[in-house]
């Protein structure tokens, strides 16, 4: 089952914007997106911030690991001068703040919790308490559209975040689906199984719905490829062009 939007801005606004940034978040809203998927990893002291990369230098300048850095220190770094001279001061967002821009302009997430080697159950544990801390009202009144989605590659992380935040809904990640995938799911009592989309087939999408879980796929770029795949029932998928595949693609595709 998958009650969630259909068509995700990745990293915010794809590669249309500096990604996992706030500018990113405006971007996808200019184009039409109320959903997004982005990443979370830990700053020294524990405070979760929004990068993909668990070092500094590709899209924020300098050097080292995030968890090198305090979030303070990380807030301050620029995280859009890599992708043009316009987006220069953009920083590196608190997961705090990422979120309540989210809840202000109505869009949904999927928060993937992205461990920095060696952080896999804090980075779950704190992810999860912290989700459900912010989310406490929504989780209350039980509306999937207002609820976000955790999840991961690391089974650890999402071991940890299901301790702490029971009654969030999670999702596994997994660029190949291997054959023990099925006991994995089980085990960590995952509503959706999300893949990439390259290594999917039109059988092994049949298994994954048929075992009763949400397909969802990343990052899918083309409109014919998406429009293949949402016709072997996969759910919902990311993409970076949000310029060619819009937030109701799936909805017109039928
Ligand atoms: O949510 C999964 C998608 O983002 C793929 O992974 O590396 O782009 O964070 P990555
Ligand atoms: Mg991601």
């Amino acid at each position: 089952m998958w009650n969630y939007p259909t068509s995700l801005a990745h990293r915010g606004g794809g590669k249309l914007a500096p990604e996992n940034t706030i500018a990113g978040l405006r971007c996808g809203l200019a184009h039409g997106f109320r959903a997004v998927e982005f990443d979370v990893m830990l700053a020294r002291d524990s405070v979760p911030v929004v990068m993909h990369d668990p070092y500094l230098g590709r899209t924020v300048a300098g050097s080292g690991n995030v968890y090198n850095y305090d979030a303070a220190e990380l807030v301050t770094m620029d995280a859009g001068n890599w992708f043009s001279a316009e987006c220069r001061g953009e920083t590196v967002p608190l997961f705090t703040q990422f979120v309540q821009f989210c809840k202000d302009h109505g869009i949904w997430m999927n928060i993937e919790i992205k461990p920095a080697p060696g952080f896999e159950e804090e980075t779950g544990r704190v992810v999860g308490s912290l989700t459900r801390a912010l989310f406490g009202i929504e989780i209350a009144q039980d509306n999937p559209r207002q609820v976000p989605l955790l999840s991961s590659f690391s089974p650890v992380a999402l071991a940890a975040a299901r301790l702490a935040a029971p009654d969030l809904p999670r999702a596994l990640l997994l660029d190949r689906m291997d054959e023990g995938w099925q006991t994995q799911a089980r085990e960590l009592d995952v509503v959706a199984i999300h893949t990439n989309h390259k290594h999917l087939d039109e059988a092994l999408a049949h298994q994954i719905k048929d075992a009763g879980y949400g397909l969802f796929c990343y990052t899918v770029n083309d409109p014919a490829r998406a429009r293949e795949i949402l016709g072997w029932g996969v759910d919902a998928f990311c993409t970076d062009r949000i310029d060619l595949i819009g937030p109701d693609f799936a909805q017109a595709a039928i």
